[in-house]
């Protein structure tokens, strides 16, 4: 649905895509992870050509839409009528109410009139603000608002939706129903490609995470696979509570006396058993154990550093 490769996009003296790589296959939820300034919007506003990359290729479902240093207009505009958008800052026409919102982007689509106010219809029960249809946007909360705008990024019923952290500024519940409706997207077969620096916001609803960090696309996996791999990376910490107090210089672990007879060890590997066998062998015994992982959010700045 979405390949990139190469691409480069300078502001000034700033490198916001450094050479970035991009492989989006169709029907899976791709989360794009990334902190602050790392180039998330640079990358949405450059597949939309919003925004003039330096060098690189982007495809658009099968469509070339950029490449030796430009876009093909023909091209986008034939992918963008497939993609849904919804930017990071919108602003809404705080006058019209939902209902009159979808008919004005509606009518950029070219829908017709009929087809157009079913789907209106139909998206507002989706996002939960049909009961509100006919109040002006104006006085809407901004989880309103995030819905209204996703409501409007659906409106063509695109193949691709492309949503620029669309869960920020959302509560929990908001998050939840959010995620539900991204479920229901992929169900139907289409591709969602959504950015956050929130790792909590791709957890659970995406298939694959990219994380790009100043412009370089710097891991993709799915999030078990990042799991499993930083616990491996980062070590197994367990906290031990014995008996009496036990001699740990012939132990290989690094061990931390936290004071009373307990005691943080660190290892590469689990070494539950081994550390059973080593606290009997000092004529000690293990009366608490905890085994800490390290958290998806721990796992997401070691990324980042
Ligand atoms: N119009 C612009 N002019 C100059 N520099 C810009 C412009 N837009 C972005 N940048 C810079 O490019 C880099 C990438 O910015 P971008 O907005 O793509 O990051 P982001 O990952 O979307 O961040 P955020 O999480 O804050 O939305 C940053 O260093 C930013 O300051
Ligand atoms: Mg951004």
């Amino acid at each position: 649905m979405i390949t990139v490769e190469n691409l480069v996009k300078v502001y000034g003296d700033v490198r916001a895509l450094d050479g970035l790589d991009l492989k989006v296959p169709k029907s899976v939820v791709y989360g794009f992870l990334g902190p602050n300034g790392a180039g998330k919007s640079t990358t949405i506003l450059s597949l939309l050509g919003l925004v003039f990359p330096r060098e690189g290729r982007i495809e658009l479902l099968g469509e070339e839409v950029y490449q030796n240093g430009k876009f093909n207009e023909d091209k986008l505009v034939k992918a963008k009528a497939k993609i849904g958008y919804m930017p990071e800052h919108a602003t809404l026409w705080e006058f019209l109410t939902p209902l009159q919102t979808l008919d004005v982007i509606g009518k950029a689509f070219k829908i017709p009139k009929a087809e157009r106010e079913r789907r209106s219809e139909e998206l507002l029960k989706l996002v939960n603000l049909w009961d509100v249809r006919n109040k002006k946007v104006g006085k809407f909360s901004k989880g309103m608002r995030q819905r209204l705008l996703l409501a409007q990024a659906l409106i063509n019923d695109p193949e691709l939706l492309i949503l620029d952290e669309p869960m920020t500024g959302l509560d929990p519940r908001g998050i939840a129903e959010f995620k539900d409706i991204i479920r229901e997207q992929r169900k139907a077969g289409k591709t969602v490609f959504f950015s956050s620096h929130i790792l909590a916001h791709v957890e659970e609803v995406c298939d694959t995470v990219g994380v790009i960090v100043k412009g370089k696309l710097r891991l993709e996996d799915s999030i078990e696979n990042i799991k499993r791999e930083f616990l491996r990376k980062a070590g197994y910490t367990i906290i031990i509570e014995t008996n009496r107090p036990v001699d740990w210089s012939s132990a290989g672990w690094s061990v931390i006396p936290l004071g009373g007879n307990r005691y943080r060890v660190v290892a590469e590997n689990d070494i539950r058993e081994e550390l059973h066998d080593f606290v009997a062998s000092q004529g000690a015994k293990i009366l608490t154990m905890q085994v800490k992982e390290p958290s998806l959010e721990e796992i997401f700045l070691r990324i980042i550093e």
